[in-house]
């Protein structure tokens, strides 16, 4: 059995990343969706949130979500992952992600990295320019699952109605 991780920040989840989600599930036994906890960062939504929006986006029989504070190269070997998968956006992705897998496979060298690139109509798409977008009260349907979009919608902008 393959197990896959697909590990990010989440804050919050995008269309994009539903998208890699699920092609991710089409080509693995088990796929477990990752939150990383960073505690130099400082997120906008809780990791229970990010946890519970994944949670409520994603209703696929083999896609589980999971939280973890730690390297990425640890959580893999815990639960006896063989492969991470990340979404590629454009060509200004590329560096981070290149040394990010070269040092994920110097640290777990049983895992493979592999790249899904992201859907055309995705390619601007990003937790950023929800926050940006949605801090200004600014329609983010288009972003984010219609499942969580009320919620995300009401913590980037409170004073405003979003039904
Ligand atoms: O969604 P993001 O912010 O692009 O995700 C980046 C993430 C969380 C996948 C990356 O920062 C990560 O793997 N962090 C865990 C720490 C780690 O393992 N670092 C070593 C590899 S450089």
């Amino acid at each position: 059995m393959t197990i896959a991780v697909c590990p990010g920040s989440f804050d919050p989840v995008t269309k994009g990343h539903l998208d890699i989600i699920q092609r991710a599930s089409k080509m693995f036994d088990k796929v477990i969706v990752l939150v990383i906890v960073n505690p130099d960062k400082h997120p906008t939504f809780t990791t229970e949130e990010r946890v519970e929006m994944l949670r409520a986006s994603v209703n696929i029989d083999n896609v589980t979500v999971d939280s973890y504070c730690g390297l990425l190269a640890d959580y893999v070997r815990k639960v006896g992952a063989t492969v991470i998968v990340k979404g590629l956006r454009a060509t200004t992705d590329f560096e981070y992600e290149f040394q990010m897998a070269l040092t994920n496979k110097k640290l777990a060298p049983f895992a493979e990295t592999i790249f899904l690139i992201t859907a055309a109509h995705n390619m601007y798409l990003s937790s950023s320019v929800v926050r940006q977008v949605g801090s200004f009260g600014g329609d983010i349907s288009g972003f984010v699952p219609e499942q969580v979009r009320e919620k995300i919608a009401g913590r980037l902008c409170p004073g405003k109605d979003h039904v």
